[in-house]
């Protein structure tokens, strides 16, 4: 007897749009500290002055931004997921994707305050880093 072949299906529905707006703002939050990071020694050696602070005022008009746009998704998600049957692991790992999210934050805020290049060397780099493990982690809540 010929076998049933399960169809793959797609639509697009609220949670395709809630999931969509979450990875393109986190996306936007570390991917843009990727590329301001490899921008930056090429922004240094332009020769114009000040021309690395302005990439960096130009960034943080969309990374910000971006940044609200992943707390709020962030927070529906959290409505959508069945927290209340989370096992301990998926907490724990939600848990600690959240307080990187807000370590990215707080980083990122204190280096584009901060006038010392030590700690804008330092914040730069923390906040990059929680960015990108809250991400691997955000993939782990979903697809682990
Ligand atoms: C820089 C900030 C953030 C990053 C890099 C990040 C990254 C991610 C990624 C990559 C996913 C997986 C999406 C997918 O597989 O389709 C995800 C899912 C999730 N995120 Fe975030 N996120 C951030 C902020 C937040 C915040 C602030 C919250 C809560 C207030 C949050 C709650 C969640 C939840 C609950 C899920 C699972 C969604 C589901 O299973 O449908 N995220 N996150």
């Amino acid at each position: 007897m010929r076998q049933r072949v399960a169809m793959i299906d797609a639509s697009l529905s609220l949670n395709t749009i809630r999931i969509f707006l979450h990875v393109l703002s986190v996306s936007v939050w570390v991917g843009g500290q990727f590329v301001m990071l490899a921008l930056l020694p090429v922004l240094r050696n332009a020769g114009v002055d000040g021309l690395p602070k302005q990439a960096a005022r130009a960034f943080q008009r969309v990374a910000w931004p971006a940044f609200a746009v992943a707390f709020f998704t962030g927070i529906w998600n959290i409505f959508e997921v069945d927290m209340a049957n989370a096992t301990t692991r998926y907490s724990v790992i939600f848990g600690t994707k959240f307080l990187l999210v807000l370590i990215s934050g707080a980083a990122a805020w204190i280096h584009a305050v901060s006038s010392k290049p030590a700690i804008k060397g330092m914040t730069g780099g923390l906040g990059f880093l929680a960015g990108l493990v809250a991400m691997l982690l955000g993939f782990t809540l979903t697809h682990g």
